[in-house]
């Protein structure tokens, strides 16, 4: 995987490739290195982040939500949330961009080979999760089951919806199930419930299973309790945080959670984090 060796704040330049609308306030950006060096060496691990800038607007952390199996090439998904996302929504194919990163820890990977993956995903949470599941798909026979719960509000704020329901069908004959549901939404025609309400219909075996979840941090609790009476293993739940952040890299304090005497940087002990630590550091969620 990609070592920042030397400076840990160097930064890529990269062009727009591609722009894509997947919600009324989310869009897919497809990004290429413009140094052929760096984009044939720059690899990260699913569920870490990058810090992208826009010169004279600042700068985002984005976690990336493409396979490390495609080089050269990543994408991010980008909800329209204040000042610099709101910059980033008005980029065209052929705009530059600024990188920096890859950042973070991302999810233990090879600790889940040979094992079933629960991916939990409620809102915007499918982002880093996408990445989870594309890099399983790249080495599918690393894993065992595979189970995608996509959920939100309504069917429009479903992310990547068309692209998990256009694999659905074929997904199946390989073991991988996509559950999509929505909550408040009268008119989708599909599942209705959070996403813990169809952890039950999940395909992965509890105690063979490993699950990563992200979403909204009022939501963990709930699915915590879910997946625990369900057999899941607590030492088996990964999830991924977001925290207001500056460096990126651990230098200036920016996200720091916990107490005087027990912290945790969710930039470099994160932003993937396990249940014991959830539970046990305050402020943490
Ligand atoms: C590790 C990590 C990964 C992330 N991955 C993604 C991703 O894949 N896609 C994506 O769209 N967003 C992601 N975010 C959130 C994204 O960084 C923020 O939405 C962005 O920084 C907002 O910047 P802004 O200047 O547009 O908004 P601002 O003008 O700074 O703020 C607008 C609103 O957004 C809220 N906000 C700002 N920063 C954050 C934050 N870090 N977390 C939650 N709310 C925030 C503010 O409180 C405010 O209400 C991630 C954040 C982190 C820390
Ligand atoms: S963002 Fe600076 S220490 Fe984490």
């Amino acid at each position: 995987m990609h070592e920042n060796k030397g400076n840990v704040y160097s930064l890529y330049k990269c062009r727009v490739l591609r722009v894509y609308d997947l919600t009324d306030d989310v869009k897919l950006f497809l990004f290429r290195f413009e140094d052929p060096d760096i984009a044939e060496k720059w690899t990260f691990i699913p569920g870490q982040f990058v810090q992208l800038s826009l010169p004279g607007y600042g700068e985002v952390p984005i976690s990336i939500c493409s396979s490390p199996m495609r080089r050269g090439f990543f994408e991010l998904c980008i909800k329209k949330a204040g000042r610099v996302t709101s910059k980033i929504f008005e980029l065209k194919p052929g705009d530059f961009v600024g990188v920096r990163g890859p950042y973070g820890n991302g999810f233990p990977m090879q600790e889940f080979e040979g094992n079933d993956m629960l991916l939990i995903a409620c809102g915007i949470g499918m982002a880093p999760l996408r990445s989870v599941f594309m890099y399983a798909l790249d080495n599918r026979w690393k894993f065992g089951n595979i189970t995608v719960i996509n959920s939100a509000k309504y069917g429009k704020n479903l992310l990547f919806k068309k692209e998990l329901e256009a694999m659905r069908d074929v997904a199946e004959a390989e073991n991988i199930r996509i559950i999509q549901t929505v909550t408040r939404d009268p008119d989708w025609p599909g599942r209705i419930g959070r996403a813990q309400e169809h952890i039950r219909y999940a395909n992965t075996r509890p105690d063979k299973s490993y699950v990563c979840l992200c979403g909204p941090p009022q939501a963990y609790h709930d699915i915590f309790t879910k997946l625990i009476e369900h057999g899941y293993n607590p030492k088996r739940i990964y999830v991924t945080l977001e925290r207001r952040m500056k460096c990126g890299v651990g230098k200036c304090g920016h996200c720091i959670a916990g107490t005087s005497t027990f912290l945790k940087y969710i930039c470099i002990d994160g932003p993937v984090f396990g249940y014991y630590d959830i539970i046990s550091t305050p402020g943490l969620i």
